[in-house]
């Protein structure tokens, strides 16, 4: 099944309003555009009306870097999903390593987070991947495919297929060490085939990305193999020429 490439920027907690309308300007592609390549950008919430007018018919798309799971009230300091669609958003990223270290997420919470996501019509990019120890211990395989069962249980084969799952492993992320692209293979065929036990034939059409120290030099060995189908950038995605550059090198399909 033909699966789209798709690039997604992670600012992480990086770039004020004024910096993030500079990186829109320079960003704004030549006409042609991103050629064959779905592109989104995540900023903090605090840019993303800004960014909302500043990508308005240059098809890059918005996400977020987070989302609670009920959709107003008394929950202080939260961002509901549909105040989310609101400002435009398409995916929301759920489940970041640094999110479930710094803030302790917990693979329920970040179920249920996936699950209100889709109910919303945004498109979950669900985060998953092991750290070094467990990667030494030859266990990483096996712990992955449990993060990926426990955040889509709940889900029908429907809302499973509208998933995006990136695998990021811990040890890779701001390193500049990353896995071989054959263990990333192996690692998204792995997640696919647990999503085809769970879901079936749409795990075909699910997109896979890798995360982890992606760069320009680094991203075509990556979405050259068949189950990476783009990847989600942190540092590399902060500047609007490397960005741009990054999404030019990952034209191979
Ligand atoms: P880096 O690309 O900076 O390693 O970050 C990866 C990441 O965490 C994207 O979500």
């Amino acid at each position: 099944m033909e699966r789209k490439i798709l690039i997604v920027g992670n600012w992480k907690m990086n770039k004020d309003v004024s910096e993030a309308v500079v990186f829109a300007k320079e960003f704004y592609p030549e006409p042609g555009g991103f050629g064959d390549v779905d592109v989104a950008v995540c900023p903090p919430f605090t840019a993303m009306a800004a960014l909302k007018e500043a990508f308005t018919n240059t098809g890059i798309m918005l996400g977020a870097q987070n989302v609670f799971y009920e959709d107003r009230g008394a929950f202080t300091g939260e961002v509901s999903p549909s105040m989310l669609k609101d400002l435009g958003c398409k995916f929301v990223i759920i489940g970041h390593s640094e999110r479930r270290e710094h803030m302790k997420e917990t693979d329920k919470e970040i179920g249920r987070k996936v699950m209100v996501a889709l109910k919303h019509r945004l498109t979950p990019i669900l985060c998953v991947g092991e750290d070094l120890k467990q990667r030494e211990m030859g266990r990483a395989v096996g712990f992955v495919r449990v993060q990926v069962d426990k955040a889509l249980v709940d889900l029908s084969s429907e809302e499973m297929g509208r998933v995006v799952i990136a695998y990021e492993p811990v040890w890779a992320i701001g390193t500049g060490r990353t896995p071989t692209s054959g263990q990333v293979e192996e690692m998204c065929q792995a997640i696919r085939a647990t999503v085809a036990g769970m879901a079936g034939a749409v795990a075909q059409g699910m997109r896979i990305l890798y995360g982890g120290s992606v760069q320009k030099e680094n991203i075509a060995q990556f979405v050259q193999e068949p189950n990476i189908d783009g990847a989600l950038v942190g540092g590399a995605s902060l500047r609007a020429a490397d960005f741009r550059e990054l999404i030019a090198q990952a034209q191979v399909r």
